[in-house]
């Protein structure tokens, strides 16, 4: 069985907080054992927590449509969550449940790999730059040791809002470049760094 394989088996058996007593699937992520790109979104919704897929639903079908914009398709990439359980309600995720959670996400990173990792609204981008507001954040790329990080709004916001939607397309379409620009940066760097290029 494959490394991720083994892991969605674990992240199965979770019941590291409450969120395992409602949930009808746990949605660990999916993609291949190796990517460039990791995208990470908030939590798993309605659609999502009755599939076991990670976005499934609008936001979903969204981020598609944002990934074929850059020539991708979902199976590209890999996909995850901060938490893997839906929160009732789909309220918002609580510190203690993003904790709990914390390891799954780790270990996925760890065997994916990834040149960059995309987060996607707040809550993900709160687990690398916490106290920075995400406005001012996306569409900024800064490299922590091997991997590029840019965080972006959340597709779900981004459906909503007309001038969100045009933002996050547009932080979509530098992921190319970024990428090959990540890619000479090879050194490691000790503090988050910004780079120049964007
Ligand atoms: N929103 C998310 O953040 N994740 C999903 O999987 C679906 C919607």
């Amino acid at each position: 069985m494959s490394a991720l394989n083994e892991l969605y088996k674990e992240i199965e058996r979770c019941q590291d907080c409450e969120l395992a007593k409602h949930r009808i699937r746990v949605v660990p992520g999916e993609g291949p054992e190796r990517a460039d790109l990791f995208f990470i979104g908030e939590a798993p919704g309605w659609h999502e927590d009755q599939q076991g897929r990670p976005f499934v639903g609008p936001a979903g079908k969204f981020l598609e449509e944002l990934l074929a914009s850059i020539g991708l398709r979902r199976e590209k990439v890999y996909i995850a969550n901060v938490i893997k359980c839906r929160p009732v309600g789909n309220r918002d995720p609580l510190p203690k449940e993003i904790e709990a959670c914390r390891k799954w996400l780790e270990r996925q990173i760890e065997i994916v790999q990834p040149k960059m990792i995309i987060t996607l609204g707040r809550y993900s981008a709160a687990r690398y730059f916490p106290n920075e507001s995400i406005s001012k954040l996306h569409g900024k790329a800064r490299k922590r040791g091997d991997i590029v990080y840019y965080p972006m709004y959340h597709p779900a916001a981004a459906l909503h809002q007309g001038s969100l939607r045009k933002t996050i397309q547009a932080d979509m379409l530098k992921i190319p470049e970024i990428l090959a620009q990540a890619e000479n940066l090879v050194q490691a760097q000790t503090e988050p760094q910004q780079l120049s290029l964007f």
